[in-house]
Protein backbone atom coordinates (compact mmCIF):
# COMPACT_ATOMS: atom_id res chain seq x y z
CA UNK A 1 0.00 0.00 0.00
CA UNK A 2 1.65 3.19 -1.49
CA UNK A 3 0.22 5.86 0.53
CA UNK A 4 -2.89 4.61 -0.93
CA UNK A 5 -4.73 6.18 1.34
CA UNK A 6 -4.15 10.25 0.38
CA UNK A 7 -7.04 9.67 -2.42
CA UNK A 8 -9.74 9.05 0.48
CA UNK A 9 -11.79 12.06 2.21
CA UNK A 10 -11.94 11.34 5.70
CA UNK A 11 -15.70 12.08 7.33
CA UNK A 12 -15.92 15.55 8.48
CA UNK A 13 -17.71 14.70 11.86
CA UNK A 14 -20.97 17.05 13.21
CA UNK A 15 -19.98 19.73 15.94
CA UNK A 16 -21.99 19.04 18.90
CA UNK A 17 -22.57 21.45 21.78
CA UNK A 18 -23.52 18.39 24.10
CA UNK A 19 -25.04 15.15 23.18
CA UNK A 20 -27.28 12.49 25.40
CA UNK A 21 -26.68 9.56 23.77
CA UNK A 22 -23.66 8.47 25.50
CA UNK A 23 -25.67 8.14 29.15
CA UNK A 24 -28.45 6.46 27.78
CA UNK A 25 -28.98 2.94 27.81
CA UNK A 26 -30.98 0.23 25.08
CA UNK A 27 -33.48 -0.73 28.06
CA UNK A 28 -36.54 -1.99 25.10
CA UNK A 29 -36.47 -3.54 21.65
CA UNK A 30 -37.04 -1.57 18.24
CA UNK A 31 -39.76 -2.39 16.19
CA UNK A 32 -37.85 -5.14 13.95
CA UNK A 33 -38.05 -5.11 10.53
CA UNK A 34 -36.20 -7.68 8.17
CA UNK A 35 -34.48 -6.39 5.01
CA UNK A 36 -33.95 -10.01 4.08
CA UNK A 37 -36.32 -10.69 0.92
CA UNK A 38 -35.24 -7.31 -0.61
CA UNK A 39 -32.02 -6.09 0.40
CA UNK A 40 -30.30 -9.44 1.64
CA UNK A 41 -32.10 -11.28 -1.67
CA UNK A 42 -30.90 -8.92 -4.23
CA UNK A 43 -27.13 -9.27 -3.28
CA UNK A 44 -26.91 -12.60 -3.44
CA UNK A 45 -25.27 -14.53 -6.29
CA UNK A 46 -28.43 -17.02 -6.82
CA UNK A 47 -31.57 -14.80 -5.56
CA UNK A 48 -34.29 -16.65 -3.96
CA UNK A 49 -36.98 -18.53 -5.72
CA UNK A 50 -40.58 -17.85 -5.47
CA UNK A 51 -40.67 -21.11 -3.18
CA UNK A 52 -37.39 -19.93 -1.26
CA UNK A 53 -38.62 -16.48 -0.88
CA UNK A 54 -41.94 -18.06 0.90
CA UNK A 55 -40.26 -20.23 2.91
CA UNK A 56 -38.00 -17.71 4.28
CA UNK A 57 -40.71 -15.61 4.73
CA UNK A 58 -42.34 -18.22 6.85
CA UNK A 59 -38.83 -18.56 9.26
CA UNK A 60 -39.40 -14.37 9.79
CA UNK A 61 -43.02 -15.19 10.81
CA UNK A 62 -41.86 -17.80 13.67
CA UNK A 63 -38.82 -15.44 14.77
CA UNK A 64 -41.63 -12.86 15.34
CA UNK A 65 -40.98 -10.30 12.72
CA UNK A 66 -44.04 -7.98 12.39
CA UNK A 67 -42.89 -6.10 9.56
CA UNK A 68 -41.11 -7.83 6.56
CA UNK A 69 -39.64 -6.07 3.13
CA UNK A 70 -41.54 -8.37 1.39
CA UNK A 71 -39.14 -6.89 -2.20
CA UNK A 72 -39.00 -4.55 -4.88
CA UNK A 73 -41.89 -5.73 -6.85
CA UNK A 74 -41.71 -2.87 -9.53
CA UNK A 75 -38.29 -3.92 -10.52
CA UNK A 76 -38.61 -7.61 -11.45
CA UNK A 77 -41.38 -10.60 -12.33
CA UNK A 78 -40.34 -12.49 -10.02
CA UNK A 79 -40.78 -9.79 -6.81
CA UNK A 80 -44.11 -9.27 -8.50
CA UNK A 81 -45.00 -12.75 -8.82
CA UNK A 82 -43.95 -13.25 -4.82
CA UNK A 83 -45.73 -10.28 -3.66
CA UNK A 84 -48.85 -11.77 -5.76
CA UNK A 85 -48.29 -15.43 -4.50
CA UNK A 86 -47.67 -14.00 -0.35
CA UNK A 87 -51.54 -12.27 -0.81
CA UNK A 88 -53.45 -14.27 -2.76
CA UNK A 89 -52.06 -17.34 -0.89
CA UNK A 90 -52.95 -16.13 2.33
CA UNK A 91 -49.44 -16.28 3.82
CA UNK A 92 -49.77 -13.11 5.83
CA UNK A 93 -50.42 -13.37 9.37
CA UNK A 94 -52.83 -9.99 10.83
CA UNK A 95 -50.41 -8.95 13.00
CA UNK A 96 -47.75 -8.91 10.03
CA UNK A 97 -46.97 -5.94 7.78
CA UNK A 98 -45.41 -6.24 4.41
CA UNK A 99 -43.01 -3.42 3.14
CA UNK A 100 -42.86 -2.50 -0.23
CA UNK A 101 -39.90 -0.62 -2.07
CA UNK A 102 -39.68 1.62 -4.71
CA UNK A 103 -37.49 4.25 -6.22
CA UNK A 104 -39.03 8.05 -6.25
CA UNK A 105 -40.20 7.33 -9.61
CA UNK A 106 -43.87 7.47 -11.28
CA UNK A 107 -44.53 4.34 -13.39
CA UNK A 108 -42.89 2.62 -10.84
CA UNK A 109 -44.56 3.80 -8.30
CA UNK A 110 -48.30 3.05 -10.06
CA UNK A 111 -46.56 -0.42 -10.63
CA UNK A 112 -45.93 -1.08 -6.86
CA UNK A 113 -49.65 0.67 -6.33
CA UNK A 114 -50.74 -2.65 -8.61
CA UNK A 115 -48.83 -5.08 -6.66
CA UNK A 116 -49.58 -4.72 -3.31
CA UNK A 117 -53.32 -4.95 -3.99
CA UNK A 118 -55.72 -7.15 -1.49
CA UNK A 119 -53.15 -6.86 1.17
CA UNK A 120 -54.08 -5.73 4.45
CA UNK A 121 -51.41 -4.09 6.15
CA UNK A 122 -48.49 -2.60 3.98
CA UNK A 123 -45.50 -0.28 4.40
CA UNK A 124 -45.46 1.70 1.14
CA UNK A 125 -41.13 2.84 1.20
CA UNK A 126 -39.77 4.92 -1.39
CA UNK A 127 -36.64 6.64 -1.73
CA UNK A 128 -34.14 8.83 -3.23
CA UNK A 129 -30.56 9.65 -2.75
CA UNK A 130 -29.51 12.83 -1.10
CA UNK A 131 -25.57 12.66 -0.57
CA UNK A 132 -23.46 15.21 -1.57
CA UNK A 133 -21.45 12.49 -3.24
CA UNK A 134 -24.49 11.31 -5.08
CA UNK A 135 -25.91 14.75 -6.05
CA UNK A 136 -22.63 15.69 -7.59
CA UNK A 137 -21.63 12.41 -9.57
CA UNK A 138 -24.79 10.15 -9.98
CA UNK A 139 -27.54 12.71 -10.22
CA UNK A 140 -26.19 15.96 -10.93
CA UNK A 141 -28.74 17.90 -9.10
CA UNK A 142 -28.38 20.02 -6.21
CA UNK A 143 -30.64 19.76 -3.05
CA UNK A 144 -33.61 21.61 -4.30
CA UNK A 145 -33.59 18.91 -7.06
CA UNK A 146 -33.51 15.88 -5.02
CA UNK A 147 -36.24 17.44 -2.79
CA UNK A 148 -38.61 17.75 -5.64
CA UNK A 149 -38.11 14.22 -6.59
CA UNK A 150 -38.86 13.34 -3.12
CA UNK A 151 -41.71 15.97 -2.79
CA UNK A 152 -43.13 14.67 -5.76
CA UNK A 153 -43.30 11.05 -5.24
CA UNK A 154 -44.51 11.70 -2.14
CA UNK A 155 -47.60 13.69 -2.93
CA UNK A 156 -48.56 10.77 -5.91
CA UNK A 157 -48.15 8.35 -3.20
CA UNK A 158 -49.85 10.16 -0.98
CA UNK A 159 -52.57 10.39 -4.09
CA UNK A 160 -52.71 7.12 -5.27
CA UNK A 161 -53.07 5.50 -1.92
CA UNK A 162 -56.32 7.04 -0.80
CA UNK A 163 -58.50 4.89 -2.99
CA UNK A 164 -57.02 1.33 -1.40
CA UNK A 165 -57.41 3.11 2.25
CA UNK A 166 -60.76 4.28 2.01
CA UNK A 167 -61.35 0.55 0.60
CA UNK A 168 -60.23 -0.95 4.41
CA UNK A 169 -56.40 -1.33 3.24
CA UNK A 170 -53.79 -0.13 6.62
CA UNK A 171 -51.16 1.54 4.37
CA UNK A 172 -48.28 3.60 6.32
CA UNK A 173 -45.44 5.47 4.60
CA UNK A 174 -41.65 5.24 4.61
CA UNK A 175 -39.05 7.76 3.30
CA UNK A 176 -35.33 6.96 3.14
CA UNK A 177 -33.51 9.70 2.08
CA UNK A 178 -30.62 6.84 0.74
CA UNK A 179 -27.08 7.95 1.86
CA UNK A 180 -28.34 9.89 4.75
CA UNK A 181 -25.20 9.66 6.69
CA UNK A 182 -22.95 11.78 3.44
CA UNK A 183 -26.16 14.26 3.27
CA UNK A 184 -25.62 17.16 5.22
CA UNK A 185 -27.97 16.78 8.18
CA UNK A 186 -29.61 20.12 7.67
CA UNK A 187 -30.48 19.45 4.13
CA UNK A 188 -31.34 15.80 5.44
CA UNK A 189 -33.81 17.61 8.16
CA UNK A 190 -35.42 19.82 5.49
CA UNK A 191 -36.44 16.95 2.86
CA UNK A 192 -37.45 14.47 5.68
CA UNK A 193 -39.30 17.66 6.55
CA UNK A 194 -40.55 18.23 3.29
CA UNK A 195 -41.76 14.81 2.84
CA UNK A 196 -43.64 14.27 5.85
CA UNK A 197 -45.72 17.71 4.95
CA UNK A 198 -46.19 16.14 1.98
CA UNK A 199 -47.60 12.51 3.31
CA UNK A 200 -49.86 14.47 5.81
CA UNK A 201 -47.94 12.84 8.87
CA UNK A 202 -49.45 14.02 11.70
CA UNK A 203 -48.67 12.23 15.48
CA UNK A 204 -51.85 10.04 15.03
CA UNK A 205 -50.55 8.74 11.16
CA UNK A 206 -46.68 8.58 11.92
CA UNK A 207 -44.49 8.09 9.02
CA UNK A 208 -41.62 6.27 9.55
CA UNK A 209 -38.54 8.28 8.24
CA UNK A 210 -35.41 5.63 7.31
CA UNK A 211 -32.39 7.06 8.19
CA UNK A 212 -29.62 4.74 5.96
CA UNK A 213 -25.73 4.26 6.41
CA UNK A 214 -26.06 3.17 2.44
CA UNK A 215 -22.33 2.65 2.72
CA UNK A 216 -20.92 2.80 6.57
CA UNK A 217 -18.23 5.82 6.01
CA UNK A 218 -17.80 6.68 9.49
CA UNK A 219 -17.40 5.61 13.49
CA UNK A 220 -20.61 4.82 15.16
CA UNK A 221 -20.39 7.80 17.73
CA UNK A 222 -20.39 10.11 14.34
CA UNK A 223 -23.57 8.88 13.26
CA UNK A 224 -25.33 8.29 16.68
CA UNK A 225 -24.31 12.36 16.54
CA UNK A 226 -26.33 12.14 13.09
CA UNK A 227 -29.16 10.82 14.62
CA UNK A 228 -29.35 13.06 17.71
CA UNK A 229 -28.83 15.87 15.91
CA UNK A 230 -31.88 14.76 12.97
CA UNK A 231 -34.04 14.07 15.92
CA UNK A 232 -33.22 17.33 17.74
CA UNK A 233 -33.73 19.46 14.73
CA UNK A 234 -36.84 17.77 12.80
CA UNK A 235 -39.98 19.73 12.66
CA UNK A 236 -43.02 17.94 14.61
CA UNK A 237 -40.53 15.05 15.03
CA UNK A 238 -43.83 12.96 16.78
CA UNK A 239 -44.97 13.14 13.10
CA UNK A 240 -41.80 10.06 12.50
CA UNK A 241 -40.91 6.68 13.36
CA UNK A 242 -37.05 6.75 13.35
CA UNK A 243 -35.57 3.90 11.84
CA UNK A 244 -32.21 2.73 10.58
CA UNK A 245 -30.95 0.72 8.08
CA UNK A 246 -26.76 0.25 9.02
CA UNK A 247 -24.86 -1.70 6.15
CA UNK A 248 -21.72 -2.75 7.63
CA UNK A 249 -18.96 -1.45 5.05
CA UNK A 250 -16.77 -0.78 8.41
CA UNK A 251 -17.77 -3.94 10.11
CA UNK A 252 -19.33 -2.09 12.86
CA UNK A 253 -22.98 -2.13 11.73
CA UNK A 254 -24.26 -3.31 15.17
CA UNK A 255 -22.26 -0.65 16.91
CA UNK A 256 -24.00 1.57 14.20
CA UNK A 257 -27.64 0.68 15.46
CA UNK A 258 -26.76 0.25 18.99
CA UNK A 259 -25.46 3.55 19.42
CA UNK A 260 -28.01 4.85 16.84
CA UNK A 261 -30.77 3.58 19.46
CA UNK A 262 -28.87 5.26 22.07
CA UNK A 263 -29.54 8.08 19.89
CA UNK A 264 -33.37 7.96 19.88
CA UNK A 265 -34.02 5.91 17.00
CA UNK A 266 -37.13 3.48 17.22
CA UNK A 267 -36.69 1.05 14.71
CA UNK A 268 -34.32 -1.16 12.86
CA UNK A 269 -34.40 -2.43 9.34
CA UNK A 270 -31.77 -5.26 9.25
CA UNK A 271 -31.01 -9.10 7.96
CA UNK A 272 -30.21 -12.51 9.41
CA UNK A 273 -26.66 -13.14 9.79
CA UNK A 274 -25.77 -9.45 8.73
CA UNK A 275 -26.66 -10.48 4.56
CA UNK A 276 -27.01 -7.57 2.19
CA UNK A 277 -24.57 -5.82 -0.05
CA UNK A 278 -21.20 -6.20 -0.57
CA UNK A 279 -20.39 -6.42 3.46
CA UNK A 280 -23.67 -6.83 4.30
CA UNK A 281 -26.66 -4.91 6.10
CA UNK A 282 -26.77 -4.97 10.17
CA UNK A 283 -26.92 -8.46 11.62
CA UNK A 284 -30.81 -8.94 13.43
CA UNK A 285 -29.59 -11.73 14.84
CA UNK A 286 -26.52 -10.23 17.04
CA UNK A 287 -28.38 -7.29 17.62
CA UNK A 288 -30.91 -8.91 19.25
CA UNK A 289 -28.96 -11.50 21.07
CA UNK A 290 -26.56 -8.63 22.65
CA UNK A 291 -29.90 -7.10 23.84
CA UNK A 292 -30.82 -10.29 25.32
CA UNK A 293 -27.39 -11.06 26.95
CA UNK A 294 -28.02 -6.81 28.19
CA UNK A 295 -31.46 -8.60 30.20
CA UNK A 296 -33.53 -6.72 27.89
CA UNK A 297 -36.20 -8.87 26.06
CA UNK A 298 -35.71 -8.57 22.06
CA UNK A 299 -39.47 -9.53 21.12
CA UNK A 300 -37.46 -12.30 18.62
CA UNK A 301 -37.21 -15.66 19.23
CA UNK A 302 -33.60 -17.38 18.47
CA UNK A 303 -34.11 -20.14 20.83
CA UNK A 304 -33.49 -22.50 17.73
CA UNK A 305 -30.66 -20.98 16.24
CA UNK A 306 -29.33 -23.59 14.22
CA UNK A 307 -31.90 -24.38 12.16
CA UNK A 308 -33.05 -20.73 11.08
CA UNK A 309 -29.24 -20.78 10.22
CA UNK A 310 -29.72 -24.03 8.22
CA UNK A 311 -32.83 -22.66 6.16
CA UNK A 312 -30.52 -19.44 5.88
CA UNK A 313 -27.90 -21.27 3.99
CA UNK A 314 -30.04 -23.75 2.10
CA UNK A 315 -32.11 -20.89 0.61
CA UNK A 316 -29.14 -18.25 0.41
CA UNK A 317 -26.21 -20.53 -0.37
CA UNK A 318 -24.40 -18.33 1.37
CA UNK A 319 -22.28 -19.32 4.88
CA UNK A 320 -22.34 -18.36 8.29
CA UNK A 321 -18.35 -18.45 9.33
CA UNK A 322 -17.47 -20.21 12.27
CA UNK A 323 -16.63 -16.88 14.56
CA UNK A 324 -20.46 -15.50 13.69
CA UNK A 325 -21.74 -14.46 17.26
CA UNK A 326 -23.97 -16.38 18.74
CA UNK A 327 -24.14 -19.25 15.86
CA UNK A 328 -20.59 -19.62 14.38
CA UNK A 329 -20.08 -23.17 15.11
CA UNK A 330 -17.02 -22.49 17.76
CA UNK A 331 -18.46 -19.11 19.06
CA UNK A 332 -19.50 -21.44 22.29
CA UNK A 333 -15.95 -23.55 22.50
CA UNK A 334 -13.26 -23.08 24.40
CA UNK A 335 -9.54 -24.53 23.50
CA UNK A 336 -7.82 -22.54 26.06
CA UNK A 337 -6.72 -24.13 29.11
CA UNK A 338 -6.95 -20.75 31.28
CA UNK A 339 -10.90 -20.39 29.43
CA UNK A 340 -11.56 -23.98 29.74
CA UNK A 341 -10.53 -23.88 33.80
CA UNK A 342 -12.81 -20.44 34.25
CA UNK A 343 -15.72 -22.27 32.24
CA UNK A 344 -15.17 -25.08 34.51
CA UNK A 345 -15.58 -22.96 37.86
CA UNK A 346 -18.14 -20.68 36.55
CA UNK A 347 -19.86 -23.83 35.55
CA UNK A 348 -19.51 -25.25 38.83
CA UNK A 349 -20.38 -22.10 40.70
CA UNK A 350 -23.71 -22.13 38.78
CA UNK A 351 -24.20 -25.48 40.51
CA UNK A 352 -23.40 -24.84 43.73
CA UNK A 353 -24.72 -21.44 44.82
CA UNK A 354 -27.75 -22.07 42.45
CA UNK A 355 -27.80 -18.23 41.14
CA UNK A 356 -30.73 -17.51 39.39
CA UNK A 357 -28.35 -15.47 36.90
CA UNK A 358 -25.64 -16.51 34.14
CA UNK A 359 -22.59 -16.16 35.66
CA UNK A 360 -20.00 -17.87 33.32
CA UNK A 361 -16.93 -16.26 32.53
CA UNK A 362 -16.12 -16.56 28.51
CA UNK A 363 -20.14 -17.38 27.66
CA UNK A 364 -22.05 -14.64 27.52
CA UNK A 365 -24.80 -16.11 26.85
CA UNK A 366 -26.21 -19.36 28.17
CA UNK A 367 -26.15 -22.07 24.64
CA UNK A 368 -29.18 -23.64 25.81
CA UNK A 369 -30.98 -20.40 25.12
CA UNK A 370 -30.03 -20.19 21.70
CA UNK A 371 -30.81 -24.51 21.50
CA UNK A 372 -26.42 -24.75 21.19
CA UNK A 373 -26.71 -26.94 24.70
CA UNK A 374 -25.54 -30.06 23.35
CA UNK A 375 -22.54 -28.55 21.34
CA UNK A 376 -19.14 -29.18 23.11
CA UNK A 377 -18.32 -25.68 24.90
CA UNK A 378 -14.84 -26.91 25.48
CA UNK A 379 -12.61 -29.24 22.96
CA UNK A 380 -9.42 -30.18 23.96
CA UNK A 381 -5.79 -29.37 22.18
CA UNK A 382 -2.73 -29.12 22.54
CA UNK A 383 -3.84 -25.59 24.09
CA UNK A 384 -6.30 -27.02 26.80
CA UNK A 385 -5.40 -27.35 30.47
CA UNK A 386 -6.31 -29.05 33.26
CA UNK A 387 -9.64 -27.91 33.68
CA UNK A 388 -10.44 -28.43 30.15
CA UNK A 389 -10.70 -32.41 30.14
CA UNK A 390 -12.26 -32.43 33.34
CA UNK A 391 -15.16 -30.52 31.99
CA UNK A 392 -15.16 -32.97 29.17
CA UNK A 393 -15.95 -35.51 31.58
CA UNK A 394 -18.24 -33.94 33.72
CA UNK A 395 -20.55 -32.92 30.69
CA UNK A 396 -20.24 -35.88 28.48
CA UNK A 397 -20.08 -38.49 30.63
CA UNK A 398 -20.89 -37.55 34.56
CA UNK A 399 -17.99 -38.19 36.02
CA UNK A 400 -16.78 -35.21 38.33
CA UNK A 401 -13.47 -35.55 39.07
CA UNK A 402 -12.20 -34.17 42.40
CA UNK A 403 -10.17 -31.16 42.05
CA UNK A 404 -7.43 -32.19 43.18
CA UNK A 405 -7.14 -34.80 40.64
CA UNK A 406 -7.52 -32.70 37.54
CA UNK A 407 -4.16 -31.53 37.39
CA UNK A 408 -3.02 -35.05 37.27
CA UNK A 409 -5.33 -36.14 34.96
CA UNK A 410 -4.86 -32.69 32.68
CA UNK A 411 -1.14 -33.96 32.58
CA UNK A 412 -2.42 -37.33 31.29
CA UNK A 413 -4.65 -35.79 28.24
CA UNK A 414 -2.34 -32.81 27.56
CA UNK A 415 0.40 -35.38 26.45
CA UNK A 416 -1.39 -37.59 24.07
CA UNK A 417 -2.59 -34.40 22.28
CA UNK A 418 0.64 -33.18 21.97
CA UNK A 419 1.44 -37.10 21.40
CA UNK A 420 -1.51 -36.61 18.26
CA UNK A 421 -1.00 -33.41 17.28
CA UNK A 422 -4.65 -32.91 17.08
CA UNK A 423 -7.92 -32.24 18.75
CA UNK A 424 -8.81 -35.51 20.74
CA UNK A 425 -12.45 -36.03 20.85
CA UNK A 426 -14.15 -36.56 23.98
CA UNK A 427 -14.17 -40.56 23.61
CA UNK A 428 -11.11 -40.79 23.28
CA UNK A 429 -10.36 -38.59 26.49
CA UNK A 430 -12.82 -41.05 28.56
CA UNK A 431 -10.63 -43.93 26.81
CA UNK A 432 -7.34 -41.69 28.80
CA UNK A 433 -9.80 -41.39 31.85
CA UNK A 434 -10.53 -45.67 31.72
CA UNK A 435 -7.07 -47.06 30.90
CA UNK A 436 -5.14 -45.07 33.04
CA UNK A 437 -8.07 -45.03 36.14
CA UNK A 438 -10.20 -47.74 35.77
CA UNK A 439 -8.43 -50.23 34.64
CA UNK A 440 -5.65 -49.88 36.62
CA UNK A 441 -6.41 -53.46 37.84
CA UNK A 442 -2.94 -55.04 38.64
CA UNK A 443 -1.00 -56.89 40.53
CA UNK A 444 -3.49 -56.11 42.87
CA UNK A 445 -7.11 -57.41 42.31
CA UNK A 446 -10.05 -57.59 44.65
CA UNK A 447 -11.48 -61.18 43.76
CA UNK A 448 -13.98 -61.34 46.77
CA UNK A 449 -15.28 -59.50 49.34
CA UNK A 450 -18.05 -59.69 52.57
CA UNK A 451 -18.54 -56.80 54.94
CA UNK A 452 -20.46 -57.11 58.28
CA UNK A 453 -21.52 -54.72 60.41
CA UNK A 454 -22.23 -54.32 63.83
CA UNK A 455 -23.59 -51.71 66.17
CA UNK A 456 -21.64 -51.32 69.71
CA UNK A 457 -23.60 -50.16 72.95
CA UNK A 458 -22.11 -46.70 72.14
CA UNK A 459 -24.65 -46.52 69.27
CA UNK A 460 -20.87 -46.36 67.17
CA UNK A 461 -21.21 -49.02 64.49
CA UNK A 462 -17.85 -51.08 63.68
CA UNK A 463 -17.45 -52.76 59.91
CA UNK A 464 -15.95 -55.72 59.42
CA UNK A 465 -14.30 -56.31 55.97
CA UNK A 466 -13.02 -60.02 55.44
CA UNK A 467 -12.19 -60.67 51.56
CA UNK A 468 -9.38 -62.19 48.89
CA UNK A 469 -7.13 -60.15 47.09
CA UNK A 470 -4.60 -61.37 43.76
CA UNK A 471 -0.84 -59.91 43.55
CA UNK A 472 -0.30 -60.96 40.55
CA UNK A 473 0.24 -64.54 40.78
CA UNK A 474 -0.69 -65.04 44.08
CA UNK A 475 -3.89 -64.60 46.33
CA UNK A 476 -4.20 -63.79 49.89
CA UNK A 477 -7.06 -64.14 52.40
CA UNK A 478 -7.51 -60.51 54.19
CA UNK A 479 -9.37 -59.23 56.89
CA UNK A 480 -9.69 -55.88 58.87
CA UNK A 481 -11.83 -53.67 60.51
CA UNK A 482 -12.79 -50.36 60.57
CA UNK A 483 -15.33 -47.41 61.64
CA UNK A 484 -16.38 -47.78 58.02
CA UNK A 485 -16.25 -50.00 54.68
CA UNK A 486 -13.46 -48.18 53.95
CA UNK A 487 -11.68 -48.08 56.74
CA UNK A 488 -12.12 -51.90 57.55
CA UNK A 489 -11.02 -52.26 54.05
CA UNK A 490 -7.58 -50.40 54.38
CA UNK A 491 -6.98 -51.56 57.62
CA UNK A 492 -6.92 -55.33 56.11
CA UNK A 493 -4.65 -54.65 53.00
CA UNK A 494 -2.40 -52.71 55.32
CA UNK A 495 -0.04 -55.53 55.46
CA UNK A 496 0.00 -56.60 51.99
CA UNK A 497 2.80 -54.12 50.79
CA UNK A 498 0.66 -51.46 50.97
CA UNK A 499 1.92 -50.24 54.15
CA UNK A 500 3.36 -47.14 52.70
CA UNK A 501 0.64 -44.92 51.67
CA UNK A 502 -1.93 -43.13 53.89
CA UNK A 503 -5.68 -42.84 53.20
CA UNK A 504 -5.89 -38.98 52.12
CA UNK A 505 -9.22 -38.21 50.65
CA UNK A 506 -12.44 -39.66 48.78
CA UNK A 507 -15.05 -38.85 46.21
CA UNK A 508 -18.35 -40.86 45.44
CA UNK A 509 -20.92 -40.57 43.32
CA UNK A 510 -23.33 -42.00 40.62
CA UNK A 511 -22.95 -42.19 37.02
CA UNK A 512 -26.00 -43.09 33.87
CA UNK A 513 -24.89 -44.59 31.40
CA UNK A 514 -28.25 -45.53 29.76
CA UNK A 515 -30.63 -46.99 32.55
CA UNK A 516 -27.93 -48.08 33.93
CA UNK A 517 -26.63 -46.56 37.00
CA UNK A 518 -22.84 -46.99 38.44
CA UNK A 519 -20.97 -45.71 41.51
CA UNK A 520 -17.85 -44.33 40.73
CA UNK A 521 -15.57 -43.51 43.34
CA UNK A 522 -11.97 -41.44 43.53
CA UNK A 523 -9.57 -42.18 45.85
CA UNK A 524 -6.38 -39.81 47.22
CA UNK A 525 -3.82 -41.82 48.69
CA UNK A 526 -0.12 -40.25 49.39
CA UNK A 527 2.87 -42.11 49.62
CA UNK A 528 5.98 -42.68 52.12
CA UNK A 529 7.59 -39.25 49.96
CA UNK A 530 4.83 -37.23 50.29
CA UNK A 531 3.62 -37.78 46.45
CA UNK A 532 -0.18 -38.40 45.88
CA UNK A 533 -1.69 -41.28 44.41
CA UNK A 534 -5.06 -41.28 42.68
CA UNK A 535 -7.07 -44.24 41.93
CA UNK A 536 -10.86 -44.52 40.10
CA UNK A 537 -12.89 -47.63 41.02
CA UNK A 538 -16.46 -48.60 39.35
CA UNK A 539 -18.86 -50.56 40.70
CA UNK A 540 -22.68 -51.12 40.85
CA UNK A 541 -22.26 -51.79 44.84
CA UNK A 542 -21.90 -48.00 46.62
CA UNK A 543 -19.37 -50.19 49.23
CA UNK A 544 -17.59 -51.95 46.09
CA UNK A 545 -16.06 -48.75 44.06
CA UNK A 546 -14.09 -47.39 46.84
CA UNK A 547 -12.17 -50.38 46.88
CA UNK A 548 -11.57 -50.41 43.49
CA UNK A 549 -10.37 -46.92 44.03
CA UNK A 550 -7.79 -47.84 46.30
CA UNK A 551 -6.26 -50.53 44.71
CA UNK A 552 -6.05 -48.67 41.33
CA UNK A 553 -4.44 -45.66 43.18
CA UNK A 554 -2.35 -48.92 44.57
CA UNK A 555 -1.63 -50.36 41.38
CA UNK A 556 -1.18 -46.99 39.73
CA UNK A 557 1.64 -45.70 42.10
CA UNK A 558 3.41 -49.77 41.91
CA UNK A 559 3.17 -49.29 38.05
CA UNK A 560 5.03 -46.29 38.44
CA UNK A 561 7.83 -47.47 40.40
CA UNK A 562 8.67 -50.09 38.09
O1 LIG B 1 -29.02 0.91 1.88
C1 LIG B 1 -29.94 1.69 1.53
O2 LIG B 1 -29.79 2.91 1.58
C2 LIG B 1 -31.18 1.10 1.09
C3 LIG B 1 -32.32 2.03 0.92
C4 LIG B 1 -33.13 1.68 -0.24
C5 LIG B 1 -33.10 2.06 2.19
O3 LIG B 1 -31.28 -0.08 0.96
ZN1 LIG C 1 -29.69 -1.15 2.10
Amino acid sequence: MKQGFEKYIPFVPLKMERRAWPDRQIVKAPVWCSVDLRDGNQALIDPMNVEEKLEFFHMLVDIGVKEIEVGFPSASETEYEFLRALIEGGHIPDDVTIQVLVQARPHLIERTFQAIDGAKHVIFHFYNSTSTLQRKVVFKTDMAGVTKIAVDAAKLIYELSQPAIEAGMDLRYEYSPESFMGTEMDNAVDICAAVLDALHATAEKKVILNLPTTVENCLPNYFADEIEYFIDKLPGRERAIISLHPHNDRGTGVATAELGLLAGAERIEATLFGNGERTGNVDMVTLALNMYTQGVDPELDFSEINKIRELYERVTKMEVGPRQPYVGELVFTAFSGSHQDAINKGASYMKESDSPYWEIPYLPIDPADVGRQYEPIVRINSQSGKGGASFVMRMNFGYDLPKAMQPEFGKIVQAETERQGTELKPERIFELFKTEYIDATSPYQLIRHAFSERTEKDGHSRVTFSGTIRNGENTVDVSGEGNGPIDAFFNAVHGQKMDRFTFVDYKEHAVSVGSDSQAVAYVQLRDENGKNVFGVGLSHNINLAPLRAILSAVNRAVGEKN
